[in-house]
């Protein structure tokens, strides 16, 4: 079988990351996430991201280097993130029901995915980094 990759961006302005609060399904509802999607058919991860992110924040973007583990999720699915410039615009919440900047200190306290919940250790080295 395929392997098909979900990518996810790590966006960090002025020592904060942004995250991004799902709607759905029920049991993810409520939980923040790096905002990112499917890779399709003919689509790089890189492209896939920077489409994600235009139809979920309305932002321009540019994937830089993968951090992290990669992911293992149902289906074939694997989960990669990638640390992101944000290029041009201001996000906002089109698919999700709100944004987020968040703080290397405030990063452990925050009701991440699960599987966000892996790259805690680069995410605050990414912030504290900033
Ligand atoms: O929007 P699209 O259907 O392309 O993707 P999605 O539903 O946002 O994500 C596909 C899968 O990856 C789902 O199982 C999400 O829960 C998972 N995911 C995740 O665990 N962490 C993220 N930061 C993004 C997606």
């Amino acid at each position: 079988m395929n392997v098909r990759v979900v990518v996810a961006a790590a966006i960090v302005v002025d020592g904060r990351l942004l995250l991004a609060q799902r709607r759905r399904p029920a049991e993810l509802e409520g939980l923040w996430e790096l905002p990112g999607g499917k890779v399709e058919a003919g689509e790089t991860p890189t492209d896939a991201l920077r489409r994600e992110l235009r139809e979920e924040l309305d932002i321009e973007t540019e994937a830089g280097e993968r951090i992290g583990v990669e992911v293992p999720l149902a289906d074939g699915l694997v989960l990669r993130a990638y640390l992101t410039e944000l290029v041009s615009g201001t996000p906002r919440a089109l698919d999700h029901a709100a944004i987020g900047w968040f703080s290397a200190a405030e990063l452990p306290a925050v009701d991440l995915v699960p599987n966000d919940r892996m790259w805690l250790p680069e995410l605050e080295r990414a912030l504290r980094a900033s």
